[in-house]
């Protein structure tokens, strides 16, 4: 299942795989072994919450820094200490991270070592535990956010139900498809297509596609409660 998918590493968009097979503009993180033994140590049930904090770190680390390779970027010279012009980049369009409440916050951290300074808003989604539909609860967002890149932040895309009604809030709010990068720890077939489906325009970035999801709506072979684990509340 995985290698159907386009590594963000490739540069041809016509070898695209992962957009026949899902129909989706799926990023999958290049799966070498050092992602794969980061993968191994947090999947493992007997992993310590320090164990799992640090490698989900170093993954959503690199998960930032291929949702960022997405981003426009425009020329910008700048002169060298020895005189000389540098024919450079810079970000093109202001950003925006939101992270998803609660397992989204785990991403935030990354994001601002690397983003020095980056706008953070949020989205509060639950599921409705008799009706199982997911119920937006709080939002906190710029005026100006549908002239910014935004990177929606959630590690679980399991159903898609939380990312569907995120996105949702930022559409109505303005931001285009396009503007939106979901950065994504683990997805599975249901999640990309359930995406993919409603917003076709919408990136998702992302280190592992798992094989499907248990009666539970759990990622299998996956991960657990993703929250739980990272935050200590199981
Ligand atoms: N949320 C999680 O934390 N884990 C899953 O496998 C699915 C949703």
């Amino acid at each position: 299942m995985t290698t159907a998918l386009r590594p963000v590493t490739t540069a041809s968009a016509t070898s695209d795989t992962c957009g026949h097979f899902f129909g989706a503009n799926v990023h999958l993180l290049p799966q070498t072994d050092q992602l794969r033994a980061l993968h191994t140590v947090v999947r493992n049930r007997d992993a310590s919450r320090e164990d799992f904090v640090f490698g989900a770190g170093r993954i959503i680390r690199m998960l930032t820094e291929a949702a960022l390779n997405l981003l426009p970027f425009e020329p910008y010279d700048v002169t060298t200490p020895v005189g000389s012009t540098y024919h450079g980049l810079r970000f093109a369009q202001k950003l925006i991270g939101v992270p998803i409440i609660r397992a989204g916050e785990s991403m935030e951290a990354e994001l601002r070592a690397v983003v020095p300074g980056i706008r953070i808003g949020k989205i509060l989604i639950q599921r409705d535990k008799t009706t199982k539909q997911p119920h937006l609860y709080y939002t906190a967002l710029p005026q100006d956010i549908a002239d910014r890149q935004v990177l929606l932040l959630d590690p679980m895309l399991a159903t898609g139900g939380t990312a569907l009604a995120a996105i949702e809030v930022l559409r109505e709010l303005g931001v285009p498809e396009e503007h939106i990068v979901f950065v994504n720890f683990i997805t599975c077939p249901e999640g990309i297509a359930a995406v993919a489906d409603r917003y076709p325009g919408v990136r998702i970035v992302t280190s592992a596609v798992e094989n499907g999801l248990n009666e539970q709506a759990y990622m299998l072979p996956g991960i657990g409660d993703f929250g739980d684990r990272y935050f200590g509340t199981d």
